[in-house]
């Protein structure tokens, strides 16, 4: 064994990207392994998505159990009044380019929203809950007001429900029941899941005792990756790329001889297929049928076949996840920052859950280097 390594590393299981490592425990999410199946809280993800509200998930995964209706109307009222923007984020609305990228516009602006908020100085759980709920609250507003350039955010709608002042905001429309359903599902089903790459950076912030909004920032630099929320992004921008189902399967071959990674699909922990890839298709199909334009869930479709057929890869969320958000209006680039909107309850939840039972979280890596090498005095180098 190398001297560096001590107690509990062994330098011969080396585990790269930290597959298959529980890297901590924690009460919020169950992920199946071999069937893809999803609780949070102990409840079934068909069950949420169908028939909760994304209030009521939220709720859920801060607080540790479904609200009764008293205490879910508490909690909607709560969200609703935070909306509106603190000055320092309006101010700092002001400065910024609308051609910035807005997952980086989101990264700033959660930062800013920590340097004047009110329980800024402490960690506790009560604080910690208040500055969740309005992160919750407020992100979709920041998205809104960058959207509607130079800065000034749009009213929100305080009779709306989150996922339907959500589209308001962002669309300038009152959406109809049904595309209103359609993003009540998708925040539903973004908003959890367990130690996925930004939650865990969320956590390793906050398990140096640094604060939510610190850990929030670190989460959403992760998420942008095509590798994690980025590639809802990259999907769409590959559909129109492809244009059509007759150019589907020449596509796709090509890119897969290429060796190229056709995002939207694989996942690191569900390698069997994902159920909320299964509830989102479901809605994306029905919206295509309302909407009158099939284009993009057909050609999904037959993208979904190939890759089954050639590669055994199954689409992930982010695959139906693409064409829906553009059907329901919603620009291509907004597509991660949608999935921000709603894996911050997820976030929140974890954060608190990390200062509740802290442990700083600090691994060892396999030193591979050089050792012992020799100080030369800078005139002998050469
Ligand atoms: C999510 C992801 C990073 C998980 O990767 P992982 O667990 O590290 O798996 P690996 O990168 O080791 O991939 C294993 C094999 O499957 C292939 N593979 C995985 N995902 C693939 C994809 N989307 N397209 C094509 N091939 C893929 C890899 O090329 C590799 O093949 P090889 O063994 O012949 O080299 C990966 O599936 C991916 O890049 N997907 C596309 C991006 C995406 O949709 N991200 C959202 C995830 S929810």
């Amino acid at each position: 064994m190398s001297d560096s390594i001590g107690r509990g590393a062994d330098p011969d299981r080396i585990y790269h990207g930290l597959e298959g490592v529980l890297a901590g425990a924690s009460a919020i999410c169950d992920v199946e392994e071999t069937n893809g199946g999803l609780f949070y809280r102990g409840y079934r993800i068909e069950d949420l998505a169908e028939r909760a509200s994304f209030e009521e998930v939220a709720y859920l995964l801060l607080m540790g159990k479904l609200p009764n209706r008293k205490e879910l109307s508490a909690f909607s009222e709560e969200l609703a009044r935070s909306r509106p923007l603190p000055e320092a984020a309006r101010r700092f609305l002001k400065t910024v380019s609308p051609t910035a990228n807005p997952m980086d516009f989101l990264r700033t602006a959660v930062s800013f929203l920590g340097l004047d908020d009110p329980d800024r100085e402490s960690n506790a759980h009560s604080e910690n809950l208040r500055k969740a709920i309005r992160l919750i609250a407020q992100i979709p507003s920041l998205l809104a007001a960058f959207r509607s350039a130079p800065g000034e955010p749009p009213p929100s709608d305080p009779s709306l429900s989150h996922a339907a002042n959500l589209l308001y905001l962002l669309t300038g429309r009152r959406p109809d029941p049904f595309s209103a359903k359609v993003m009540e599902v998708s925040l539903i089903l973004y908003a959890e899941h367990e130690f996925n790459a930004s939650t865990f950076a969320a956590r390793v912030t906050a398990s140096s005792l640094s604060d939510m909004h610190s850990a929030v920032t670190s989460a959403i630099g992760s998420l942008k990756g095509p590798l994690h929320g980025g590639a809802n992004e990259a999907v769409m921008k590959m559909l129109l790329e492809i244009g059509g189902i007759e150019n589907a399967e020449r596509y796709i071959g090509k890119r897969l001889a290429r060796k190229e990674r056709i995002m939207g699909f694989g996942h690191r922990v569900l390698k069997q297929g994902d159920v909320r890839s299964k509830i989102i298709k479901k809605y994306a199909e029905e919206l295509g049928e309302r909407k009158k334009d099939r284009k993009w869930f057909d050609l999904s479709s037959r993208i979904e076949e190939k890759m089954r057929r050639e590669k055994e890869l199954y689409p992930n969320l982010d695959f139906y996840s693409a064409s829906a958000y553009y059907l329901l209006g919603l620009p291509i680039e907004f597509d991660t920052p949608l999935f921000v909107c709603s894996r911050i309850s997820g976030w929140s939840a974890h954060v608190m859950e990390q200062h509740d039972h802290n442990r700083l979280i600090r691994p060892r890596c396999f030193y591979t280097g050089p050792k012992d090498l020799p100080y030369l005095p800078i005139e002998h180098r050469s």
